[in-house]
């Protein structure tokens, strides 16, 4: 078991210091200094190994220093890192081959986060609405969303926290109720071009779209002529127990946004769009290191490893023993309120706020997890978690969550 206290050890405190001088107040950090990783573990700078269910925020699909991917980074950095887009590069076109067989859509272009996917998604609307509905350039989101941190995807994020500090924000973003499909259709109007949404809500608190929304909002666009984004940033790459999630609500949007999983944790970021939304012509957009031939040759490398290892039933599988083995402690341990999720994205609600504290406790008998909110703990492992890591995650959560209730 791990054995710091509320700080980290002291040669753990002695970098959080460091690092409280010199960086950006921008994360609320979990006290813990990593200083490698392995599989679904990662050691702190004492040597202190944990069993991490947070998986570098549902991006580490392949787990720590897989070898696939250390071999593809060696293999690529010792043949061409960067070149620009001015020029042709193979990985490039490998990787969007790929994902353009495994998909519906067309045509792909490479950046390097969620948010510029998604700025991409918006540009995309923009243009084609100039073509397609006389200048409409609005775009309807949901309520509870998160589309990212720059400007134009915080003003896509209900969230008043991420946007009130940065106000006046990129005009253009109306929002309606998630999982409401009239309140979506009343906000249409002729300036309307685009719905963005997630299939399932991840940081608004793990919150899935209705079985009949997804196809209902669908419908609405096809008839209103708008064009559907659906953010899969977070869903996407075997999360949720199939390559994308919208294929489980029977549906294709016109553009899908990705990033996280597509590079097992190398920095890498795509939007997809079937050939009629992908109106993007040369000078449109670009990206400095966007598609570059390493993150490229990574994310291909993760890709044909996911599909060699059979990683999406596996999600969906082991995804499911992680949500039953919850719904079991659930009837034993009176703190546990509801589990949601999908697949390898699975959120559980306690009745207290005590979400914060219970992480605490957790990365101090060995776990690291993660909150979205002070009632809520999400499990994001990476997509290889065996059985065996799951018990011993549940049993270490059983424990904390035992002596919180032996404290109340
Ligand atoms: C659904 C969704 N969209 C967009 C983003 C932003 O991605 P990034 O942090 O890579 O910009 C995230 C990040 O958590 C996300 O979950």
């Amino acid at each position: 078991m791990a054995t710091h206290g509320p700080q980290g050890s002291a040669s753990s405190t002695a970098w959080m210091e460091r690092e409280s001088r010199v960086l950006m107040r921008t994360y609320g950090r979990y006290p813990l200094v990593v200083d490698r990783g392995e599989g679904c573990r990662v050691w702190d700078v004492d040597g202190t190994c944990y069993l991490d269910f947070l998986g570098g925020l549902a991006v580490d699909v392949l787990g720590h220093a897989p070898r696939v991917i250390v071999e593809a980074v060696a293999r690529q950095a010792g043949q061409l890192i960067q070149t620009s887009n001015l020029l042709y590069t193979l990985p490039q076109v490998e990787l969007a081959e790929f994902l353009v067989d495994h998909s519906p859509f067309d045509r792909v272009f490479f950046c390097n986060s969620g948010a510029e996917a998604n700025e991409a998604a918006f540009k995309l609307a923009r243009k084609w609405g100039k073509a397609n509905r006389r200048g409409a350039y609005r775009v309807i989101a949901a309520d509870n969303s998160f589309h990212g941190r720059t400007l134009a995807t915080v003003a896509a994020t209900a969230n008043p926290a991420y946007r009130k500090p940065f106000e006046p924000l990129p005009e253009g973003f109306d929002f309606v109720p998630f999982n409401n499909v009239d309140a979506l259709e009343d906000a249409v109007t002729d300036d309307t071009v685009a719905v963005i949404l997630e299939p399932i809500q991840a940081e608004g608190g793990l919150f899935a779209a209705d079985d009949r929304y997804l196809a209902d909002v669908r419908q609405v666009c096809y008839e209103r002529n708008l064009l559907l984004i659906l953010d899969e940033v977070q869903t996407g790459v075997g999360r949720t127990g199939t390559l994308w999630a919208h294929t489980q609500w029977g549906i294709e949007p016109d553009i899908m946004t990705l990033a996280k999983g597509l590079a097992g944790g190398f920095p890498i970021g795509a939007a997809l769009a079937k050939e009629g939304a992908a109106v993007f012509e040369p000078g449109d957009h670009a990206s400095t290191f966007g598609g570059n031939p390493l993150a490229c040759a990574v994310g291909l490398a993760v890709q044909r490893e996911i599909d060699r290892l059979g990683l999406v039933e596996h999600a969906k599988t082991i995804g499911r023993y992680f949500s039953e083995r919850l719904e079991d402690l659930g009837a034993r341990q009176p703190l546990i309120k509801e589990i949601r999720g999908r697949g390898l994205l699975i959120g559980l609600e306690l009745h207290q706020e005590i979400a914060r504290e219970v992480l605490v406790d957790l990365r101090d008998r060995g776990l690291i997890a993660n909150a979205l909110s002070a009632r809520t703990l999400r499990f994001i492992p990476p997509l290889i978690v065996s059985q065996e890591e799951v018990d011993e995650g549940i049993a270490i959560l059983e424990a904390a969550l035992d002596a919180r209730s032996a404290g109340c």
